[in-house]
């Protein structure tokens, strides 16, 4: 029988670590053959990045892997969530160019590293860095059979270098973010948007559709060809990690609440189709998938990854088209949490509880193993805080506070079944069109000697996964 103290803690299998992508932390660019990413000349472009700086050295953890592995076995983390650089494997993307083994042997080392701390790796395939190469020769993600074969090619060249390791992959990190930042607001690289302001090219009415439809079918042919392949040897689990807030009708009017219903509405990947409001509002700008995608898009997930950071007050206008407002600010004028460093996000942990029952009653992932791939919060003005207040990080301990209690209550109270949660980030790092300004780090980095500070919240989190995780 389970005694009430082990009762009131996390299962001993619940697996926390902290999270990082390859371009926001890596630097060391132009080294040992990698190619260039979308990234690299985007964020060189004039007043693409807030601070204006790049992501040439970043946190240089390309350099400095093994000291930023031995202060993740000093947090004690169980897990690391890391990205691969596609552009350092295959410098320039494509199925028939060559694979580089530097490349190859820096994950198999930072891996192998990893695995002797005891460290599970959970791994990103795709976290935005699009080798440049593909997308000068074919458009990149707007162009669906290229990409889709050379992405499962890259995905393939991943499985079987480094699969009798990782048992943990992450396809693609947030589909949203690549799509409508990179081809709709044209704010990510590679910067397309009908804004002429902003890019010189790209069409924001249709783009985002077609990239998001590569996106989704990339994911699904690379988990199809793990699971026919790879699965059974390897015995991994492989899926793909949405971006999704909690969403709070700004009042109860009926098209407010209907509002609120359409930001939750989840993908194809659950649905086996597009939302329906999705379809209606896009109308033939909406790519369709064929029966034959359609069967390989549907349940292709092993289990539901779930970036989350906010919940947003949403509201629609009295003839619902499907577009939703959103704000923080309630109807009384107040607001609904403290206010990040970055516009878009507000703590509200309330919120991030409803999420988790909302995803968990759904039942898409009843059967699926349900993670929490990032969660975090970027304080105010840290950036221009001396290190030693900025190390005082208030704001970001009541905000994980928050969370471990909602993700406790959601577990121990409401059967939630969450498997992993991974606090964004485990460094400062370059956020990308913000540059280095925003810090979502729970270790500071000073980014003129690259010394690394534990933060309070990193201290927090390593006390409270301590105490609140059954040791076993
Ligand atoms: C989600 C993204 O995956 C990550 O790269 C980014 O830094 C955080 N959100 C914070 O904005």
């Amino acid at each position: 029988m389970m005694s009430a103290e082990v009762a009131n803690k996390l299962p001993k299998d619940f697996i926390w670590g902290f999270a990082t992508a390859s371009f926001q932390i890596e630097g060391s660019t132009n080294v040992d053959g990698r190619g260039k990413s979308i990234w690299d000349d985007f964020s060189k472009q004039p007043k693409k990045t807030l601070d204006g700086r790049d992501g040439d050295v970043a946190t240089d953890s390309y350099r400095l892997w093994k000291e930023d592995i031995a202060l993740l076995a000093h947090y004690g983390v169980k897990s690391y969530r890391f990205s691969l650089s596609w552009s350092r494997i295959i410098p320039l993307g494509g199925r028939n160019d060559p694979v580089n083994p530097k490349g190859i042997a820096f994950y198999s080392n930072l891996i192998d590293a990893l695995l002797e701390h005891g460290i599970i790796p959970f791994v990103t395939l795709y976290h935005w860095d699009l080798p440049q190469a593909l997308h000068d020769r074919y458009g990149g993600w707007l162009n669906k059979d290229e990409i889709v074969q050379d992405y499962v090619h890259y995905a393939k060249v991943c499985f079987q270098a480094f699969g009798d390791r990782v048992k943990h992959w992450l396809t693609v990190n947030e589909p949203w973010c690549v799509s409508i930042l990179g081809y709709g607001r044209g704010v990510f690289a590679p910067g397309r948007s009908s804004d002429r302001e902003r890019s010189p090219e790209g069409d924001s009415s249709t783009e985002p559709w077609i990239v998001g439809h590569s996106v989704i079918l990339s994911h699904a042919h690379a988990v199809r060809l793990y699971r026919e392949e790879f699965k059974a040897v390897q015995g991994g689990q492989i899926g793909i990690t949405l971006n999704g807030d909690w969403a709070m009708p700004y009042d109860d009017s009926p098209q407010n609440v209907e509002a609120a219903q359409h930001a939750l509405d989840v993908d194809p990947i659950y649905l086996g189709h597009y939302p329906e409001y999705m379809k209606q509002m896009l109308q033939e700008r909406l790519p369709e998938f064929t029966p034959e995608e359609l069967k390989v898009v549907k349940g292709s997930s092993d289990f539901y990854g779930m970036n989350t950071y906010t919940t947003h007050l949403c509201s629609g206008d009295d003839e619902f088209q499907g577009f939703v407002e959103y704000t923080f600010i309630r109807p009384d004028g107040t607001q609904l949490g403290t206010q990040a460093h970055c516009a878009w996000l507000q703590d509200y942990p309330e919120g991030f509880r409803d999420l988790l029952n909302y995803i968990w009653k759904l039942g898409r992932c009843a059967d699926l193993d349900f993670s929490v791939t990032e969660n975090g919060f970027a304080v105010k003005d840290e950036s221009s805080k001396p290190i030693e207040e900025a190390l005082q990080d208030n704001d970001r301990v009541n905000y994980f506070k928050g969370n471990t209690a909602s993700i406790k209550a959601a577990v121990l109270e409401d059967g939630v079944d969450v498997r992993a949660y991974f606090p964004w980030s485990f460094l400062d790092n370059f956020e990308w069109a913000d540059g280095y300004i925003t810090r979502f780090g729970v270790t500071y980095v000073d980014y003129e000697t690259q010394q690394r500070y534990p933060k309070e919240s990193a201290k927090f989190l390593v006390k409270w996964f301590g105490d609140n995780v059954d040791a076993g």
